[in-house]
Protein backbone atom coordinates (compact mmCIF):
# COMPACT_ATOMS: atom_id res chain seq x y z
CA UNK A 1 0.00 0.00 0.00
CA UNK A 2 1.98 3.25 -1.05
CA UNK A 3 1.34 5.82 1.96
CA UNK A 4 -0.78 9.30 1.45
CA UNK A 5 2.63 11.56 1.70
CA UNK A 6 6.11 10.10 1.78
CA UNK A 7 9.33 12.37 2.09
CA UNK A 8 12.28 10.52 1.58
CA UNK A 9 15.97 11.75 2.13
CA UNK A 10 15.43 15.65 1.51
CA UNK A 11 17.86 18.04 1.07
CA UNK A 12 17.36 21.78 0.95
CA UNK A 13 16.59 25.48 1.80
CA UNK A 14 16.70 28.89 0.95
CA UNK A 15 20.05 29.60 -0.48
CA UNK A 16 23.05 28.24 -0.82
CA UNK A 17 23.14 26.76 2.62
CA UNK A 18 20.71 23.19 3.21
CA UNK A 19 18.31 23.63 6.14
CA UNK A 20 16.69 20.54 5.57
CA UNK A 21 19.55 17.86 5.77
CA UNK A 22 18.16 13.90 5.18
CA UNK A 23 14.20 14.79 6.28
CA UNK A 24 12.89 11.50 5.96
CA UNK A 25 9.11 11.03 7.08
CA UNK A 26 5.96 8.82 6.22
CA UNK A 27 1.79 9.68 6.39
CA UNK A 28 -0.08 6.55 5.43
CA UNK A 29 -3.28 8.06 6.03
CA UNK A 30 -6.07 9.72 8.21
CA UNK A 31 -3.58 10.44 11.07
CA UNK A 32 -2.07 12.91 13.29
CA UNK A 33 1.26 13.40 12.75
CA UNK A 34 2.90 15.98 15.27
CA UNK A 35 6.27 17.33 14.47
CA UNK A 36 8.11 19.16 17.77
CA UNK A 37 11.62 20.26 17.54
CA UNK A 38 13.70 23.00 18.93
CA UNK A 39 13.61 26.13 17.17
CA UNK A 40 15.65 26.46 13.97
CA UNK A 41 15.44 22.45 13.35
CA UNK A 42 13.52 23.43 10.23
CA UNK A 43 10.20 22.62 11.11
CA UNK A 44 8.40 25.46 8.91
CA UNK A 45 10.94 24.76 6.07
CA UNK A 46 10.10 21.20 5.66
CA UNK A 47 6.36 22.26 5.46
CA UNK A 48 7.19 24.71 2.70
CA UNK A 49 9.49 22.07 0.84
CA UNK A 50 6.32 19.75 0.75
CA UNK A 51 4.06 22.38 -0.61
CA UNK A 52 6.71 23.93 -3.78
CA UNK A 53 7.89 26.78 -1.63
CA UNK A 54 11.28 25.69 -0.74
CA UNK A 55 13.94 24.04 -3.73
CA UNK A 56 14.41 20.61 -2.61
CA UNK A 57 17.73 19.75 -3.87
CA UNK A 58 18.20 16.07 -3.03
CA UNK A 59 15.80 13.82 -2.29
CA UNK A 60 11.67 13.18 -3.38
CA UNK A 61 8.42 14.07 -2.06
CA UNK A 62 5.27 11.93 -2.80
CA UNK A 63 1.80 12.37 -2.67
CA UNK A 64 -0.45 9.77 -3.13
CA UNK A 65 1.92 7.63 -4.59
CA UNK A 66 3.01 11.09 -7.22
CA UNK A 67 6.30 12.38 -7.56
CA UNK A 68 5.59 16.26 -6.27
CA UNK A 69 9.16 17.03 -5.50
CA UNK A 70 9.51 21.30 -6.16
CA UNK A 71 5.97 20.74 -7.36
CA UNK A 72 4.25 24.53 -7.99
CA UNK A 73 1.89 25.29 -4.82
CA UNK A 74 -1.34 25.43 -6.52
CA UNK A 75 -0.84 22.25 -8.48
CA UNK A 76 0.14 20.02 -5.09
CA UNK A 77 -3.19 21.82 -3.63
CA UNK A 78 -5.03 21.03 -6.61
CA UNK A 79 -4.04 17.14 -6.01
CA UNK A 80 -5.63 16.93 -2.45
CA UNK A 81 -2.88 18.74 -0.04
CA UNK A 82 -3.74 21.67 1.72
CA UNK A 83 -1.56 23.70 3.67
CA UNK A 84 -1.61 26.63 6.51
CA UNK A 85 1.14 28.62 7.43
CA UNK A 86 1.76 30.06 11.41
CA UNK A 87 1.29 33.43 10.01
CA UNK A 88 -0.72 35.63 7.54
CA UNK A 89 -3.20 32.52 6.91
CA UNK A 90 -6.40 34.52 6.35
CA UNK A 91 -6.84 37.82 4.56
CA UNK A 92 -8.23 40.46 7.09
CA UNK A 93 -9.59 42.63 4.99
CA UNK A 94 -12.10 40.08 3.58
CA UNK A 95 -15.48 38.51 5.48
CA UNK A 96 -15.19 35.23 6.89
CA UNK A 97 -17.38 34.12 4.35
CA UNK A 98 -15.65 35.57 1.63
CA UNK A 99 -12.20 34.17 3.16
CA UNK A 100 -14.27 30.54 2.39
CA UNK A 101 -15.00 31.21 -1.05
CA UNK A 102 -11.25 32.13 -1.62
CA UNK A 103 -10.09 29.01 0.18
CA UNK A 104 -12.33 26.95 -2.80
CA UNK A 105 -10.75 29.06 -5.70
CA UNK A 106 -9.78 25.45 -7.32
CA UNK A 107 -13.53 24.04 -6.80
CA UNK A 108 -16.46 26.12 -7.64
CA UNK A 109 -18.78 25.60 -4.38
CA UNK A 110 -21.91 25.39 -4.27
CA UNK A 111 -22.39 26.10 -1.06
CA UNK A 112 -22.33 22.36 0.14
CA UNK A 113 -18.71 22.71 1.52
CA UNK A 114 -18.95 25.87 3.25
CA UNK A 115 -21.99 24.49 5.13
CA UNK A 116 -19.81 21.33 6.33
CA UNK A 117 -17.34 24.11 7.31
CA UNK A 118 -19.68 25.93 9.06
CA UNK A 119 -20.88 22.78 11.14
CA UNK A 120 -17.66 21.96 12.36
CA UNK A 121 -16.56 25.67 13.05
CA UNK A 122 -20.32 26.85 14.41
CA UNK A 123 -18.57 30.22 15.61
CA UNK A 124 -17.55 31.17 12.25
CA UNK A 125 -21.25 30.97 11.18
CA UNK A 126 -22.30 33.52 13.46
CA UNK A 127 -19.49 36.09 12.53
CA UNK A 128 -19.25 34.87 8.39
CA UNK A 129 -20.53 38.86 7.55
CA UNK A 130 -17.14 39.95 9.96
CA UNK A 131 -13.82 41.24 8.64
CA UNK A 132 -11.20 38.32 9.35
CA UNK A 133 -9.06 40.93 11.22
CA UNK A 134 -11.96 41.94 13.63
CA UNK A 135 -11.69 38.17 14.68
CA UNK A 136 -9.73 36.51 17.85
CA UNK A 137 -7.00 34.35 17.67
CA UNK A 138 -8.64 31.30 18.14
CA UNK A 139 -11.33 31.94 15.74
CA UNK A 140 -8.68 33.28 13.26
CA UNK A 141 -7.27 29.65 13.46
CA UNK A 142 -10.36 28.32 12.75
CA UNK A 143 -10.84 30.42 9.93
CA UNK A 144 -7.11 29.57 8.24
CA UNK A 145 -7.94 26.04 8.66
CA UNK A 146 -11.59 26.36 7.29
CA UNK A 147 -10.30 27.81 4.38
CA UNK A 148 -7.96 24.94 3.94
CA UNK A 149 -10.26 22.19 3.69
CA UNK A 150 -12.52 24.38 1.39
CA UNK A 151 -10.31 22.23 -1.71
CA UNK A 152 -11.57 18.62 0.46
CA UNK A 153 -7.47 18.34 0.73
CA UNK A 154 -6.27 14.30 1.76
CA UNK A 155 -3.73 15.59 3.85
CA UNK A 156 -3.88 19.11 6.15
CA UNK A 157 -0.30 20.94 6.63
CA UNK A 158 -0.80 22.96 10.07
CA UNK A 159 2.62 25.09 11.00
CA UNK A 160 1.92 25.93 14.64
CA UNK A 161 -1.92 26.40 14.98
CA UNK A 162 -2.32 26.94 18.48
CA UNK A 163 0.55 29.38 18.73
CA UNK A 164 -0.10 32.42 20.75
CA UNK A 165 -3.60 31.03 21.70
CA UNK A 166 -4.75 31.00 25.69
CA UNK A 167 -4.81 27.25 27.16
CA UNK A 168 -8.19 26.86 26.78
CA UNK A 169 -8.13 27.62 22.94
CA UNK A 170 -5.38 25.06 22.63
CA UNK A 171 -7.42 22.22 24.18
CA UNK A 172 -10.64 23.79 21.39
CA UNK A 173 -8.00 23.93 18.56
CA UNK A 174 -6.91 20.80 18.64
CA UNK A 175 -10.40 19.02 19.63
CA UNK A 176 -11.08 20.63 15.84
CA UNK A 177 -7.86 19.07 14.50
CA UNK A 178 -9.07 15.19 16.00
CA UNK A 179 -12.31 15.92 14.47
CA UNK A 180 -10.94 17.22 11.05
CA UNK A 181 -8.87 13.59 11.55
CA UNK A 182 -12.35 11.97 12.16
CA UNK A 183 -13.58 13.10 8.35
CA UNK A 184 -10.98 10.71 7.26
CA UNK A 185 -8.66 13.73 6.74
CA UNK A 186 -4.85 13.29 7.45
CA UNK A 187 -2.63 16.06 9.68
CA UNK A 188 0.03 16.73 9.80
CA UNK A 189 0.97 19.48 11.74
CA UNK A 190 3.96 21.59 13.82
CA UNK A 191 3.15 22.25 17.39
CA UNK A 192 5.20 24.24 20.56
CA UNK A 193 2.26 22.87 22.67
CA UNK A 194 4.08 19.21 22.47
CA UNK A 195 2.17 17.38 25.33
CA UNK A 196 -1.55 18.54 24.22
CA UNK A 197 -1.00 17.82 20.99
CA UNK A 198 0.69 14.14 20.91
CA UNK A 199 -2.18 13.32 23.53
CA UNK A 200 -4.41 13.96 20.76
CA UNK A 201 -2.14 12.42 17.61
CA UNK A 202 -1.19 8.79 16.18
CA UNK A 203 2.59 9.64 15.83
CA UNK A 204 5.31 12.35 16.44
CA UNK A 205 8.49 13.20 15.10
CA UNK A 206 11.39 14.79 16.69
CA UNK A 207 13.19 17.16 14.23
CA UNK A 208 16.53 18.17 15.00
CA UNK A 209 19.08 20.17 12.35
CA UNK A 210 16.98 19.41 9.34
CA UNK A 211 15.86 15.95 10.47
CA UNK A 212 13.68 13.59 11.65
CA UNK A 213 16.08 12.30 14.74
CA UNK A 214 13.16 10.12 16.37
CA UNK A 215 9.85 8.76 15.51
CA UNK A 216 7.19 6.97 17.83
CA UNK A 217 3.84 6.56 18.86
CA UNK A 218 2.74 9.37 20.55
CA UNK A 219 1.63 7.70 23.90
CA UNK A 220 5.43 6.56 23.69
CA UNK A 221 7.11 9.90 23.25
CA UNK A 222 4.54 11.10 26.33
CA UNK A 223 6.08 8.29 28.47
CA UNK A 224 9.91 9.29 27.65
CA UNK A 225 11.54 10.94 29.92
CA UNK A 226 14.30 11.92 28.18
CA UNK A 227 12.26 13.45 25.57
CA UNK A 228 10.05 15.10 27.33
CA UNK A 229 12.75 16.65 29.35
CA UNK A 230 13.85 17.84 26.17
CA UNK A 231 10.98 18.67 24.04
CA UNK A 232 7.91 18.32 25.74
CA UNK A 233 8.14 21.31 28.53
CA UNK A 234 5.52 21.92 31.22
N1 LIG B 1 13.06 32.72 4.32
C1 LIG B 1 14.20 32.28 4.84
N2 LIG B 1 15.39 32.58 4.27
C2 LIG B 1 16.55 32.12 4.78
N3 LIG B 1 16.65 31.35 5.88
C3 LIG B 1 15.51 31.01 6.50
C4 LIG B 1 14.23 31.45 6.01
N4 LIG B 1 13.28 30.94 6.84
C5 LIG B 1 13.94 30.22 7.79
N5 LIG B 1 15.26 30.26 7.58
C6 LIG B 1 16.28 29.58 8.40
O1 LIG B 1 16.06 28.19 8.33
C7 LIG B 1 16.31 27.56 9.58
C8 LIG B 1 15.12 26.71 9.96
O2 LIG B 1 13.99 27.56 10.13
P1 LIG B 1 12.51 27.00 10.34
O3 LIG B 1 12.23 25.95 9.35
O4 LIG B 1 11.63 28.19 10.37
O5 LIG B 1 12.66 26.34 11.79
P2 LIG B 1 11.53 25.85 12.81
O6 LIG B 1 10.21 25.97 12.14
O7 LIG B 1 11.89 24.45 13.16
O8 LIG B 1 11.67 26.75 14.00
C9 LIG B 1 16.62 28.68 10.57
O9 LIG B 1 18.02 28.73 10.73
C10 LIG B 1 16.12 29.92 9.87
O10 LIG B 1 16.90 31.04 10.21
MG1 LIG C 1 8.55 27.13 12.54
Amino acid sequence: MSDLLAIEAVHGGYGTADILNGADLRISGPEIVVIIGPNGAGKSTLMKAVFGLVRVRVGNIRFNGEDITNMRADLVAERGLAYVPQERNVFPSLTVDENLDMGAYLKRDDGKRKTAIYEIFPQLRLRRAQRAGSLSGGERQMLAMGRALMIEPKLLLLDEPTAALAPRLVDETLEKIVEIRSLGIGVLMVEQNAKAALRRADRGVVMVMGRVRLEDEAHNLLARTDIADLFLGA
